[in-house]
């Protein structure tokens, strides 16, 4: 971080998911992959489960409560590690939403109508959809700023809204002339920022789209797995041997990226492997390796589950891990703008 604004912050990395369904294979190697690789390094590491997120649309309460601990039960068997990383649940660690309506008042209307993901979920609706769908942007500048994190990581659909943390937190700096919030990098690298859609490669991969052929979830069986992508719309010709080949080809580039994100490999290591073959031959080898890494993950995921008291008390002990560092954020950025402290 060479930016002179960030030199007096501490490196710290915030990232989360919302448990707005399950999990799937572009979250893992857009997401939870990297957040367990990132672990370690010199940045404290903090994930989170957007739960306030997620009731931005219509939850189910029942179905809620358990998304919330599988998601949790994801991180940790993707190999996010409670006791390296701070792990927890948004709605515990109440300064996210105390944040994110200072942050209300900083952001302006037009930032957030301007929001791509805001014009896909709203589509015609922008009158009858929630509030908190069109103000989701500023608690998201919440979650990371409650922090002062220097770097997020996440896939390449999550970038606008990085753009519109950066230019809250500038603001807020600006405004208030003080250098209380560093400006975070997102962190969008690798093969994988963009996992596409089995059905459509002009689609992202997503929990919420319809089809369910249409991505891997990380509940799937190998059967599943392997029947997913047999099924995956590709064309007739056979693999070339370099990613320039593919730029017309959506849906092949996606399961070649696919593949070199699962084997920790380059697109181009792949196809020097499978150039000159069709999908009757890429297909079955995709597959193989997209059981051989997700299976000892959804077994995992399993064993958390079938403990969901544990799950709550790893959450519990995460969100108080979390409150101790936000908590100071909070009542500082509150003296900034001229609220009283709160009485202690
Ligand atoms: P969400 O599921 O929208 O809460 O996204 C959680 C994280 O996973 C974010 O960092 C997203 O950018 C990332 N992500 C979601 N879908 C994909 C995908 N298809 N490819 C790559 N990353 C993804
Ligand atoms: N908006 C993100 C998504 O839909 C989830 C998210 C909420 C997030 N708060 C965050 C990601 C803070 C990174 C940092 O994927």
């Amino acid at each position: 971080m060479s930016d002179p604004i960030n030199a007096s912050f501490r490196p710290r990395i915030f990232s989360g998911i919302q448990p707005s369904g399950g999990l799937t294979l572009g979250n893992y190697l857009g997401a939870l992959k990297r957040f367990a690789a990132l672990q370690g390094g010199e940045a404290e590491t903090i994930y989170c489960i957007v739960d306030l997120h997620a009731i931005t649309v219509w939850q189910d309460p029942d179905a809620l409560r358990n998304r919330i601990r599988e998601a949790a039960a994801a991180f940790m068997a993707a190999g996010v590690d409670p006791a390296r990383s701070v792990l927890f649940n948004q709605s515990q660690v109440s300064a996210h939403a105390e944040m994110a309506w200072l942050f209300n008042t900083v952001a302006r209307v037009g930032w957030m109508y301007r929001m791509t993901q805001f014009k896909d979920k709203a589509g015609k609706n922008t009158e009858n959809v929630s509030l908190g769908l069109l103000a989701y942007p500023a608690l998201m500048a919440a979650d990371i700023l409650t922090y002062q994190a220097t770097a997020v990581p996440v896939g390449e659909d999550q970038k606008q809204h990085l753009e519109l943390t950066r230019d809250i937190a500038a603001k807020f700096n600006h405004d208030y002339k003080v250098n209380h919030f560093p400006i975070p990098e997102p962190l969008i690298e690798g093969v994988a920022t963009r996992v596409m859609s089995l059905r459509d490669g002009s689609r992202k991969m997503s929990k919420s789209d319809p089809s369910d052929a249409s991505r891997i979830n990380l509940t799937d069986d190998a059967d599943t797995i392997a029947q997913k992508i047999r099924k995956a719309r590709t064309d007739a010709d056979p693999l070339p041997g370099q990613m320039d080949g593919l730029k017309d080809r959506p849906e092949a580039r996606n399961l070649v990226n696919i593949y070199a994100a699962l084997a920790d490999q380059t697109p181009d290591q792949v196809l020097a492997r499978f150039e000159g073959q069709g999908f009757a031959s890429f297909k079955p080898a995709l597959a193989e390796i997209a059981v051989q890494v997700l299976s000892p993950i959804t077994r995992r995921m399993s064993e958390y589950m079938a403990d969901p008291a544990q799950i709550d008390r790893i959450l519990a002990d995460g969100a108080e891990r979390a409150d101790a560092i936000a908590r100071p954020i909070l009542e500082r950025t509150k003296d900034i703008m001229g609220l009283l402290k709160t009485r202690t």
